[in-house]
Parts: C-alpha cells; sequence; structure tokens
C-alpha cells in the first residue's frame, strides 16, 4: 500500500500534521520510536510545567504570610511530584494516541530510516519492513548538546550529569546541582530545584542569562533568583567535568575555579536530529546539522517537507505545531507560510518571562528605527493585588514613524498567558494607537498592554 503521507517522528510537529493530514484525508502513516508526543510531552514542556506547578504551590505555602496565610510545616514530596508528572505524560500522550486512531492515522514503533525513492514513492524502513508514501513530512526533533567538553559525555554515562530526560526521571532532590547553561531549560530546573531546597549555581558563558531575551526583563529576572539563592556564575566557560565537579574559567581571566556539586544538568542548547535517518538517500540538504527548509516547510527535495525543532529554525513545540500545519496546508496546494516574526517565547520561571517579536535591541541590529516604552506591572490593579514585592515590567517597542508595535516583552506572573494575544498584535503589525481602542477586561495583568500603548 501506498500512504498519501508518511510522518516520521511523532512529536508536537509530526502527531499535530498528522492529525491535519488524516483530517483532510491523506492515508496517513507514523513512525516514531520512542513515544508519541515526543521531547514536548514525555520529557519537555508539559513535565517541567508539572513540576514547576507543584513548586509554586509549595513556595505559596512557605511564603503565604506575605498574603495574611501562615503554613506551618510545608514540605514538598518530590517522588509524589514525579509520580504525578508521569500520570499527566501518560494521559496526554494517550490522548494523543486516541486522537491519531479516532482519525485513522496508523502509527509503528520503530525506528525509522528513508531509503530513497522508487516508483511508488518515497521508502522507508521500520522495525524491518519498508513502508512507502507519496508524500514524506520529516518531525525528527532534536537531542540535548553534548559537546566535547573533557567529562562531560563520561558524566551522562555515570549518572552524574543529566540532561532535560534524566532529570525529569531523578527520585532525589540532589544536595548541590550545577546547571551549566543559564538558557530557558537551566533556568527552569534551576527554578525548580530552588524551590524544594537544592543548593543550585547556573554556570553560564554569556554575561547575561536567558539568551535573546531583553536585557533588563533577564536582569531582572537573575536578581528574583539570587535573592532566593541561585548563585550565577556568568561570563564563565567550563573546562571539564571531573568527579563531584564542574571546573570552570571564570570571567574576566584568572585562575581555574570548580563548583562542587552532586548532580549537573547539561542545558547548553539542543541539536537537529538528523543523522543516521536516511537523509543523503534522498538528497536532502542540511546546514550546521539541520534540515533547510521554506516557511512552507518544504525541503530542497520534491515531496519531502520538514517541521519542528529537526530544521533548527525556532525549536519550540508551538513553533512545530504551526510548522507542520503550514506543510499540511502546502501539500493540499493552500497557500499559508510561517511568520518567525511573531512566534512568543516564554520562560516559565517565577516570575514568568514572555516575548514576541523584536527587542530594541534586535531592531537595531536589523536597522530598524524603533521606539521602546518599559511600564512596570504596578500599573495593572491586579498585579499589585497579587504580586507583594513584585517587580515586573512590560516593553513595547514599535516602529518610530507609523508605531506599529514590532515587540512585546514582559516579565510578571500570567505572562505566559497574555502573549499570545500579544503575538497577534504583532502578527498583524497593529499600532500603538490601534490598541488603545481594544477593551482589556479590568482587572487583570494584561491591561499593561493598554497602559504601554497610551505612553508611546
Ligand atoms: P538555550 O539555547 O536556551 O540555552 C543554552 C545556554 O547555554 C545559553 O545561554 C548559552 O550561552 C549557554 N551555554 C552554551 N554552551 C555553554 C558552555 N559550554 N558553558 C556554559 N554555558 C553554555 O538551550 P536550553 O536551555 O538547553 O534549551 C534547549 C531548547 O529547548 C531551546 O531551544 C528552547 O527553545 C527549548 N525549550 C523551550 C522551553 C520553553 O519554551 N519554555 C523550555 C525548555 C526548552
Amino acid at each position: 500500500m501506498t500512504y498519501d503521507l508518511i510522518i516520521l517522528g511523532g512529536g508536537p510537529a509530526g502527531y499535530n500534521a498528522a492529525e491535519r493530514a488524516a483530517g483532510a484525508g491523506m492515508k496517513t502513516l507514523v513512525i516514531e520510536e520512542r513515544a508519541l508526543g515526543g521531547v514536548c510531552l514525555n520529557e519537555g514542556c508539559i513535565p517541567t510545567k508539572t513540576l514547576l506547578y507543584s513548586a509554586k504551590v509549595y513556595d505559596h505555602a512557605k511564603h503565604g504570610e506575605k498574603y495574611g496565610v501562615k503554613t506551618e510545616g510545608a514540605t514538598i514530596d518530590h517522588s509524589f511530584v514525579i509520580d504525578r508528572k508521569d500520570r499527566v505524560v501518560k494521559m496526554l500522550t494517550g490522548g494523543v494516541a486516541a486522537a491519531l486512531r479516532g482519525l485513522g492515522v496508523e502509527v509503528v514503533n520503530a525506528s525509522g530510516v528513508i531509503n530513497g525513492r522508487g516508483p511508488e514513492g518515497l521508502s522507508v524502513e521500520a522495525g524491518g519492513k519498508e513502508y512507502v508514501g507519496k508524500r514524506l513530512l520529516i518531525c525528527t526533533g532534536s537531542e540535548a548538546s553534548v559537546p566535547p567538553i573533557p567529562g562531560l559525555r563520561e558524566s551522562v554515562a555515570s549518572g552524574f550529569g543529566m540532561t532535560n530526560r534524566e532529570i525529569l526521571a531523578m527520585r532525589e532532590i540532589p544536595k548541590r546541582l550545577a546547571v551549566i547553561g543559564g538558557g530557558v531549560i537551566g533556568l527552569e530546573m534551576a527554578s525548580y530545584f530552588n524551590s524544594v531546597g537544592s543548593e543550585v549555581t547556573v554556570i553560564e558563558m554569556l554575561d547575561h542569562i536567558g539568551g535573546p531575551t531583553d536585557a533588563d526583563i533577564a536582569a531582572i529576572l537573575l536578581k528574583n533568583y539570587a535573592a532566593r539563592g541561585v548563585k550565577f556564575l556568568l561570563g564563565a566557560r567550563v573546562t571539564s567535568v571531573g568527579t563531584g565537579r564542574v571546573n570552570y574559567l571564570p570571567a574576566g581571566g584568572g585562575a581555574e575555579a570548580s563548583v562542587p556539586c552532586d548532580r549537573v544538568l547539561i542545558s547548553i542548547g539542543r541539536r537537529a536530529r538528523t543523522a543516521g535517518i536516511g537523509l543523503e538517500s534522498v538528497g536532502v540538504l542540511t546546514e550546521r546539522g539541520a534540515v533547510v527548509t521554506n516557511g512552507r516547510g518544504q525541503t530542497n527535495v520534491a515531496g519531502i517537507w520538514a517541521a519542528g525543532d529537526v530544521n533548527g529554525r525556532s525549536m519550540l513545540a508551538h513553533t512545530a505545531y504551526r510548522e507542520g500545519e503550514a506543510a499540511v496546508r502546502d501539500m493540499l496546494g493552500q497557500k499559508d507560510e510561517v511568520d518567525y516574526d511573531a512566534i512568543p517565547s516564554v520562560i516559565y520561571t517565577n516570575p514568568e518571562v514572555a516575548s514576541v517579536g523584536l527587542t530594541a535591541a534586535a531592531a537595531k541590529a536589523r536597522g530598524i528605527d524603533a521606539v521602546e516604552k518599559k511600564v512596570t506591572m504596578k500599573m495593572s490593579g491586579r498585579y499589585v493585588a497579587e504580586n507583594e514585592g513584585g517587580d515586573g515590567i512590560l516593553k513595547l517597542v514599535a516602529g518610530r514613524e507609523h508605531g506599529n508595535i514590532l515587540g512585546i516583552h514582559m516579565i510578571g506572573n500570567y505572562a505566559s498567558e497574555i502573549i499570545y494575544g500579544c503575538a497577534i498584535i504583532v502578527e498583524r503589525e497593529m499600532r500603538a494607537k490601534d490598541l488603545q481602542k481594544f477593551v482589556f477586561p479590568h482587572p487583570t495583568v494584561g491591561e499593561v498592554i493598554r497602559e504601554a500603548a497610551f505612553s508611546i
């Protein structure tokens, strides 16, 4: 039998595309070697949010006195948290499997390798069988990058070093946790383990945390976590990982120093999974290890699309959904293109950080004449009511001449839930004066967007 579409990888890009394709009447096969749901559902977005929610409840219990609530002897049962996380994952991955079954999508649980093109179509081998499809969508995702720093790979083999996969299965709370990389994964895990009592040290090679996050927002986030006892070593270059320690060269030179620790999290980025999947058999082009795609998910080879982390473009689950959908629409001959300038991003720390579009610095780097307006979250009564001592801010970046909104960036809770509206604002290229005419529910934290629009 020839499938209309074979999808390699059942993560957010793959399973969502499968639902859309099958919904449009395509005979669809998903080949997944591990578990449906991919990194996001099994060892990324959802498991971490489950842990972070428990930490938030625990933090509220410990620090409720600011709100007149006193709790004696609050404790957290980390093993229970992990069990609950496993239940949440099982429920959601079960939901994906049921949705695919309901749409008649076939799922093969094996590792798939592209095996060239025959007269019937593209051939993929999985679990000793050959499957042929008229079209192929590559959604093989990404894996944690573990560079050849001496001792780093050995540390993962011994269990002392962990990636996002192992840390989410760990049953004990390490007394001292070193986190290499102060990006999204590093900060979210630092947040959880700080809340549950580990002594956390974040070792970051740049002079700031949070990667491309707005500099003021990253500084506020750092200040919040430093006040809670997380240690940050910025501008630090890890030289090796030894038994019970991470060695590094501190910022500004000086002698090698080390962070003694019981466990190490390696969170220094991810790389696309393109090795060993047979791309060369069909001539799919890669650049720096990622499949090259356009905004419609097309690769350089007719009949082959790619979506999700494997294209190395944005490496976020919600981008993966969108890319998978755009690719399926393209297969169906419909016009669609992903707008990579309007993809929101969130760091689920407490307070949350959320962002969409250009920061002032990014606008400047692109040669765009932009203005930036910074407002305090305290302009929202709801924020003040719920954030004793909060220091959240929101920044609006707009084109100087027309006031078109280029970016919105914030730190403060509910940011993760507010940012999608901001993505629409940026995607639709609205102007500050358009925002002034929208009615925001009161009292909500999102009202600060309206306030900022009046001040630009
Ligand atoms: P990342 O790219 O966000 O951060 C990696 C950090 O490690 C950077 O700050 C980098 O400067 C630093 N670094 C690199 N090499 C280093 C070294 N040798 N020593 C010290 N620091 C070093 O990568 P991360 O945190 O591993 O996350 C991977 C991917 O997962 C990201 O692409 C992210 O988009 C995605 N993700 C998204 C989440 C979200 O949307 N909330 C949550 C978790 C992951």
